[in-house]
């Protein structure tokens, strides 16, 4: 799959099977997050988790009865260190959509998540996380195994030239 063939079979995946993703892909994923640019090249105020553990995605679950993260097997967290130049949320988008890229090419399915963060912002998960000190939660990237169809719309954005 070249570039524009990801960035057209790329959608949020809101249905999951419940099997774990192989540790390998994990991994490639992973990497292509710390491959994305961050503003000034500061890599060391990210932070990625990887949840897996099923009691703590109980928990996550638990918080809303929205569904946050369309029960993904595997919920990244993306979190950033603002070192006063406001970047922490670029920076984090920039990753997970490293992630989710990378997740489309290895065909699996991927969301990028902003509902998950406030809950675990307000709630005792936070804690949970042991992220190192100055760092918050920014981006979530649900992954997992697409159960059933790909919902691939194309959008449009208004351009103008001049
Ligand atoms: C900043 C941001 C926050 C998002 N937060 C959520 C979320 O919390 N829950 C969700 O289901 N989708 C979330 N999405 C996914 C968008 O709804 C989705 O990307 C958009 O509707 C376009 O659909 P597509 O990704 O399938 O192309 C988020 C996307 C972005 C970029």
């Amino acid at each position: 799959m070249d570039c524009f063939d990801v960035i057209e079979k790329r959608f949020s995946n809101r249905k999951f099977l419940e099997k774990q993703i192989d540790s390998l892909d994990l991994d490639k994923i992973l990497k292509a997050g710390m491959q994305a640019p961050v503003g000034r090249g500061k890599y060391d105020d990210m932070h990625i988790t990887v949840i897996q553990d099923k009691s703590l995605l109980n928990e996550i679950k638990n918080l809303s009865d929205r569904s946050a993260f369309y029960d993904a097997p595997t919920l990244v967290i993306i979190s950033a260190r603002d070192d006063g130049h406001g970047l922490d949320k670029e920076n984090s988008a920039c990753v997970a959509m490293n992630m989710l890229f990378s997740a489309t090419a290895l065909g699996l399915g991927s969301i990028y998540l902003n509902l998950v963060i406030g809950l675990i912002k307000n709630s005792d998960v936070l804690n949970k996380l042991n992220l190192p000190d100055g760092f918050v939660p920014v981006v979530g990237v649900g992954l997992g195994y697409i159960d059933g169809k790909r919902h691939i719309v194309k959008h449009n954005i208004d351009v103008n030239y001049i």
